[in-house]
């Protein structure tokens, strides 16, 4: 823990600022549930998990259901490659998220909530079980919470067990039930039939961080940060080549060569955005922004400097792909090796360019045909390293010679 990233000064303009423990759900309890729901449409917040899908409208199914029992799920399974932000979050902010768990609660009329903490984040386990028993013995959790007539919420924590695919919503509540963390077909979605069947949402960690300052200071605030599509600011797990590396919070629409300035790496050659299952730019695209809108990430920045062979980074990422597959779809479970094997054979010189022409097929078909969204993203470094570095990949020389 005690590394470069945990030295690095945090200031944000959204969870990088001064915080009052409890003040957030004090004043969500002394509103009414539907003056939650407006804050939250007017801020227009979407998941910072990776999807984008807006947060008010996934509360707003779950609190209209009748069903008398719903969960909140804190999604803190983080396993996409080069993805650290949460992990900051939950040691260095954790009343912020556990706050957005109990205000979730609070919203959508659920009194229990579970969080999914990746499996390497054993090591933080007994940190948040005291932080959650020191939020019981202040009243912030458990029955009539800050005096709240009938308002009773509680948390606990479970593990995963190391999958990349159990961070996908459905797989993650198939874990949670007791078995194989492999997706399940959507619809039904799980703010219809969630964990144990009952209406239940899932959130990124960061997405429920944000709610008790969105609370505090009311969607409009929230919408003076960012674009118009993608309000307030994210957290970038920045990593690779570069000076300074850590978890960063900038406003939605810095532009990637603005980050790079920030992190010491004006010398970059590719950036990779929103880690192994996102898209490799390179110099050409440093204008380009970071937002749902343009260049989308849950937060993972991978920067590459002119020391780093492309096809080699390419590789390692379809290696991933391959080894987490949970292989119940074939395009995914077929396709990823397939991608792999073209990989080794550019590396060998063994290929053709109408092969690989083929195989970026293969891929745009994955994307379409694969059961989540692991199958869906896989082919995208795939696609776009060859696609952006194909100068340095394709030497001519040697295809000539190898074809
Ligand atoms: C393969 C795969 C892995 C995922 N891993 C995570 C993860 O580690 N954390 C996360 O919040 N969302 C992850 N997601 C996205 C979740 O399915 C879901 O969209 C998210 O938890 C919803 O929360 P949000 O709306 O707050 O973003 C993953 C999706 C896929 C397809
Ligand atoms: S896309 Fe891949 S990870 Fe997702 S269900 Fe299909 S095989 Fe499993």
């Amino acid at each position: 823990m005690n590394t470069a990233f945990e030295k690095q000064d945090r200031t944000g303009p959204v969870l990088f600022r001064t915080y009052e423990k409890g003040s957030g759900l004090k004043k969500a309890l002394s509103m009414e549930r539907n003056d939650i729901l407006d804050e939250l449409r007017e801020s227009k917040l979407k998941g910072r998990g990776g999807a984008g899908f807006p947060t008010s409208t996934k509360w707003m199914i779950v609190a209209a259901a009748s069903d008398s029992k719903k969960y909140v799920i804190c999604n803190a399974d983080e396993g996409e490659p080069g993805t650290f932000k949460d992990r900051v979050l939950l040691t260095e902010y954790p009343e912020l998220v556990f706050e957005g768990m109990v205000i979730a609660g609070y919203t959508i009329g659920a009194d229990e909530g579970i969080v999914y903490l990746r499996g390497e984040y054993f090591y933080m386990l007994s940190f948040l079980e005291k932080f959650l028993e020191d939020m019981r013995s202040n009243g912030l959790l458990g029955k009539n919470i800050l005096g709240k007539d009938g308002f009773n919420f509680d948390i606990s924590i479970r593990l995963g067990s190391g999958a990349y695919v159990c961070g996908e919503e459905t797989a993650l509540i198939e874990s949670l039930e007791g078995y194989r963390g492999e997706p399940r077909n959507r619809p039904p979605f799980p703010v219809n039939t969630g964990f144990m069947g009952h209406p239940t949402i899932v959130n990124n960690v960061e997405t429920l961080a944000s709610v008790p300052h969105l609370i505090m200071n009311g969607g409009a605030w929230f919408c003076e940060m960012g674009t118009d599509k993608s309000t307030g600011s994210k957290l970038f797990s920045v990593s690779g080549d570069c000076d300074s590396p850590g978890v960063y919070e900038l406003p939605w629409g810095t532009t990637i060569k603005e980050l790079l300035k920030i992190v010491g790496a004006e010398n970059a050659k590719a950036v990779q955005v929103g880690g192994a299952s996102g898209i490799c730019f390179g110099k050409k695209d440093f204008s380009r922004s970071l937002a749902y809108e343009d260049a989308a990430t849950g937060g993972s920045i991978m920067i590459f400097n002119e020391s780093r062979n492309m096809l080699h980074v390419l590789k390692s990422f379809m290696e991933f792909f391959v080894e987490e597959s949970c292989g119940q779809c074939t395009p995914c479970r077929i396709g990823n090796v397939k991608l792999l094997e073209g990989v080794e054979m550019i590396e060998r010189g063994e290929f053709t360019f109408e092969y690989i022409e083929k195989l970026k097929d293969l891929g745009r078909t994955m994307q379409v045909a694969s059961k989540c969204g692991l199958g869906q993203t896989s082919p995208n470094p795939f696609i776009s390293i060859l696609e952006n570095f194909k100068d340095e990949i394709f030497n001519p020389r040697e295809v000539n010679e190898a074809v």
